[in-house]
């Protein structure tokens, strides 16, 4: 057994104190107001998040430019948000002080819904594709990540993710699909020019040590070309480049590293493993694990997709439950050094309260996520997003949307 309480020892995130190691990963919910400011729901969510006893709370992919969103009402960080976002932060924060607050700043790039916004590319992928990206707007994303980055420093948020994965824009460049001849694509050095670029002028132009820079990455993406493979023809994993790019945001100020792999568009099991088959949570140890080698002690890494583990009541096979869990498995892989710190996704929406009742040892009341995926489903269809297994709300709204579409059909057949 991994007796012991790893998952509640404090520890140094930058120059800053994570009061434990869970973190509340970054969960799109997708109601912001009509500006992309947070919304009624948004500040519901988060004062609840804030209630829970998380170390760390990353905010939602906040989207750097209006122009190219994935959902319509998905919080955005330009210079009209930023009124906004100081009180919304500050409100959050009275909650708690303690709990660390980054704010996941992204461009959906490919991933751009073209029914509301501007689909672009570094190269159509199939099934994907976009505008193709010039060099200039390439350059203007770029300035649009450091605004991004400064208003959340104004607006007293600790830190910031610089997203680089599941397939939007930070992650279109740095895979080997990108071998266009261009300024930002073929050799690796030209693949990583986009990310590298935004950190050093961050370091440059923000210059305060209290702020801390990171990114979610997807350490393997899971098919042709993406992330993580060796090629821009194959899936095979060849985590050197993965490697590298940790080590380059490291040398560059990244403080954490969240490790993801997949691309939920593509392939979501990965990025969030199944219920029927888990076991892909095992290949995000494995990742975890490697990156923890990769970057210099102090640099904290931050696992994901752990909520599949659940109270150890999952389909794990050849395991006994008790050693299934993700309070089992969160302590293991913190002693065992294959991650500092665990992040959970579904699992927050089930019960963003997790980590104080697992501190009080109320275990048998945390909600735990069923890994259903309903909620995923509002997530696709551009619907407010929340748990539709345990608030009655979202369980109702998710019922209605069914209730319609059916009555729909059954009009038109
Ligand atoms: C509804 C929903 C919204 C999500 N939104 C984001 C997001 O904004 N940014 C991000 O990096 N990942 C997002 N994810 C992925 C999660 O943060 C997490 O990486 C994934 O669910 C695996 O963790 P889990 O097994 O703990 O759920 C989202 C997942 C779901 C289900
Ligand atoms: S809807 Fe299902 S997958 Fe989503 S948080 Fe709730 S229990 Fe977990």
């Amino acid at each position: 057994m991994a007796e012991g309480n790893y998952l509640f020892k404090p520890i140094k995130i930058g120059n800053k104190i994570s009061e434990n190691r869970i973190v509340i990963n970054a969960m799109e919910c997708c109601d912001s107001d009509n500006d992309g400011s947070p919304g009624e729901k948004t500040y519901r969510r988060y004062k609840r998040y804030f209630e829970g006893g998380s170390g760390i709370v990353v905010l939602e992919a906040i989207t750097v430019g209006y122009e190219s969103r994935s959902r319509l009402n998905q919080l955005s960080i330009m210079p009209r948000n930023e009124k906004a976002l100081s009180k919304f932060i500050k409100e959050v924060k009275a909650i708690n002080p303690k709990t660390l607050f980054f704010l996941q700043i992204t461009h959906s790039g490919e991933l751009s819904n073209p029914n509301f916004s501007r689909k672009v590319c570094v190269k159509p992928l199939p099934g994907f594709g976009g505008d193709v990206l010039s060099e200039e707007d390439v350059e203007s994303i770029i300035d649009q990540f450091v605004i991004s980055a400064k208003i959340a420093h104004s607006a007293g948020a600790d830190g910031v993710d610089v997203k680089l994965c599941h397939g939007y824009l930070g992650s279109q460049f740095l895979r080997p699909f990108n071998d266009r001849k261009w300024k930002y694509g073929g050799s690796w050095e030209n693949r990583t020019r986009f990310a590298y670029k935004i950190y050093e002028r961050i370091q440059n132009e923000i210059k305060d040590s209290n702020f801390i820079v990171g990114s979610k990455v997807s350490i393997w993406e899971g098919f042709p070309g993406g992330c993580g493979s060796a090629g821009p023809d194959t899936a095979i994993i060849d985590l050197s480049e993965s490697l590298d790019l940790v080590k380059g945001i490291e040398a560059r100020g990244a403080k954490f590293i969240l490790v993801s792999a997949g691309s939920p568009s593509i392939t979501l099991a990965l990025s969030q493993p199944d219920k029927k088959i888990p076991d892909d949570v095992y290949l995000h140890f494995t990742f975890q694990k490697a990156v923890k080698n990769a970057v210099k002690p102090g640099t904290v890494v931050i696992g994901s997709a752990y909520s599949v583990l659940r109270d150890g009541k999952n389909n794990l096979q050849a395991v006994n439950s008790d050693e299934a869990s993700l309070k089992y498995w969160g302590n293991k892989n913190i002693k065992d050094g294959v991650t500092d710190m665990i992040a959970i996704g579904r699992q927050s929406l089930a019960d963003c309260y997790m980590a104080s009742k697992l501190k009080t040892g109320k275990d048998k009341d945390v909600n735990w996520c069923t890994a259903c995926d309903q909620c995923i489903e509002l997530l696709i269809r551009q619907k407010n997003v929340g748990c539709c297994t345990y608030d009655k709300e979202y369980v109702e709204a998710l019922r209605k949307i069914r209730r319609e579409e059916g009555l729909l059909k059954a009009k038109r057949t």
